[in-house]
C-alpha cells in the first residue's frame, strides 16, 4: 500500500539536524543561545548532508533553515514553516513556563506559521478539557 503522504527529505533533515550546532556553540561561546546555534549548525549539517549525498539544492535549503530556526529572517518555505512550528510546539512550555491559556493565547496566535501548527498549539496549550496525553508537558530540551 502506498503511503497517503510523504514528508520531504528536507523537512526530515532539518528536523533531525536543526540543533546540531549546540555542542559547538557551547564549546566556542560557552552558550547554546539560538544565535550561536544558527552560526555553528549549518556547516556541521552541510558536512553530514554532503556525506549522505543529499543534492546541493536541498542541502542549501536545510542549512538555510538551520541558520534561521530561532529568528525568522527572510525565509518562508513550507519546509521552514513546518520546522518552525514543530520547534515551537516542543518549546512553548519552556519559553513560557506556567503561563495560563489566556496569557499564552496571543503568543500562539502570533508565532505559529501554519494552520496545523496553530491548531495543535491551541489544543495543547489553550484548552483545559483534553486528555492528559495531549495536555501541556514539560520539555527536557528547552528551545534548542
Ligand atoms: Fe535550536
Amino acid at each position: 500500500m502506498a503511503p497517503r503522504y510523504s514528508i520531504p527529505d528536507s523537512v526530515v533533515a532539518a528536523a533531525i539536524l536543526h540543533d546540531i550546532g549546540i555542542h559547538e556553540a557551547e564549546l566556542k561561546y560557552k552558550s547554546s543561545a539560538g544565535h550561536y546555534q544558527e552560526i555553528e549548525g549549518p556547516p556541521i549539517a552541510r558536512a553530514i548532508l554532503e556525506r549522505l549525498g543529499l543534492d546541493p539544492e536541498r542541502t542549501d535549503h536545510v542549512c538555510k533553515i538551520i541558520s534561521l530556526h530561532h529568528h525568522v529572517r527572510g525565509l518562508d518555505t513550507p519546509e521552514f514553516r513546518v520546522l518552525w512550528d514543530a520547534d515551537w510546539l516542543v518549546n512553548i512550555p519552556d519559553e513560557y513556563p506556567g503561563w495560563e491559556p489566556e496569557r499564552l493565547s496571543p503568543i500562539v496566535k502570533k508565532v505559529f506559521a501554519t494552520n496545523t501548527g496553530r491548531r495543535l498549539a491551541e489544543t495543547r496549550f489553550l484548552t483545559t478539557d483534553v486528555p492528559p496525553a495531549y495536555s501541556k508537558s514539560s520539555s527536557s530540551c528547552g528551545r534548542t
